[in-house]
């Protein structure tokens, strides 16, 4: 095979991404919509939601074998699509594969610190990446003097799988959550829960009109462009809808998956496909 051909080959494989479970699905949206040439893998472990309250160990566990999966698939980068694996399995599952990776929790740093302007951003998240600190982290690498407070909030991952987004049983948990919040002049709250887009409208009105809600999801989507351009494998070749431009696993519960998936995306999702992630 020629190297230019070669080259195309490469960039025509799919980017896989996953999650815990259907969160992902909010950084997939985006990278549909930014980068719509590209075919996707997603892999969603509902099985071992939620993730959030396990530990960093087996969260790298689970996240060594979604990876082996996506390999399997011929992937050509991967979306880390789940702020809690992000913060704890990225850095060493990078070390250990040769195609390009990337988590959530960078991208939504980097914007949190470019929107802020008193310098005080509030990021709310499951117990698991509030307690890894991982968003202080790379916020202070950037500007060391910028304050942070967290707040984990982990009913609003369960309220929103049962489909409560615009419910006040919702709106009440947000707002005990969200109160200690408002107190501490945060200007800027980064959503670090990639179920947490899904009532961005519930919070940003809880927060009130000064403070400005980041999703990293966006900006994720954005660096993988970047990367892809970068390493020579964005593809060029436009897509049809159906076939296989978006292929769906879960580890559990597919059906279900299924019509949450179609609740959120704009392309009707054709079918989920149950693995076994143990066999990996
Ligand atoms: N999607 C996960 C995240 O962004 C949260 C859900 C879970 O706890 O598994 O952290």
């Amino acid at each position: 095979m020629s190297l230019i051909r070669e080259k195309e080959v490469r960039s025509e494989a799919p980017v896989g991404v996953f999650d815990s479970g259907v969160g992902g699905l909010t950084v997939a949206r985006e990278i549909m919509r930014q980068i719509p040439n590209e075919k996707i893998v997603y892999f969603g472990d509902t099985a071992r939601v939620p993730y959030g309250s396990k530990s960093k160990e087996t969260i790298t566990k689970f996240s060594r074998q979604i990876v082996h999966f996506l390999q399997e698939q011929h992937v050509k980068a991967i979306v880390v699509a789940c702020n809690t694996a992000s913060a704890y399995a990225l850095e060493e599952i990078e070390k250990e594969i040769d195609i390009p990776i990337i988590g959530v929790v960078k991208p939504g740093a980097k914007t949190a610190v470019e929107a802020t302007r008193n310098g005080r951003i509030g990021v709310i998240g499951t117990e698991g990446t509030i307690g890894s600190d991982i968003y202080t982290t790379y916020i202070r690498e950037m500007k060391p003097d910028i304050s942070v407070q967290g707040k984990a909030c982990p009913l609003l991952v369960p309220l929103i799988e049962e489909g409560l987004w615009k419910d006040p049983v919702t709106d009440e948990i947000a707002t005990r959550y969200l109160s200690g919040l408002i107190d501490s002049d945060i200007d800027t709250l980064i959503l670090g829960c990639t179920h947490y887009p899904l009532i961005r409208s519930t919070v940003g009105k809880i927060m009130g009109e000064k403070v400005t809600l980041v999703n990293p999801a966006y900006e994720t989507a954005r660096e993988l462009k970047d990367l892809l351009v970068e390493e020579e494998l964005l593809n060029g070749k436009e897509q049809e809808l159906g076939g296989d431009r978006y292929r769906f696993y879960v580890s559990d519960m597919a059906d279900k998956f299924q019509i949450f998936a179609n609740s959120i995306l704009k392309y009707g999702i054709l079918s989920a496909r149950k693995i076994n992630i143990e066999n990996f």
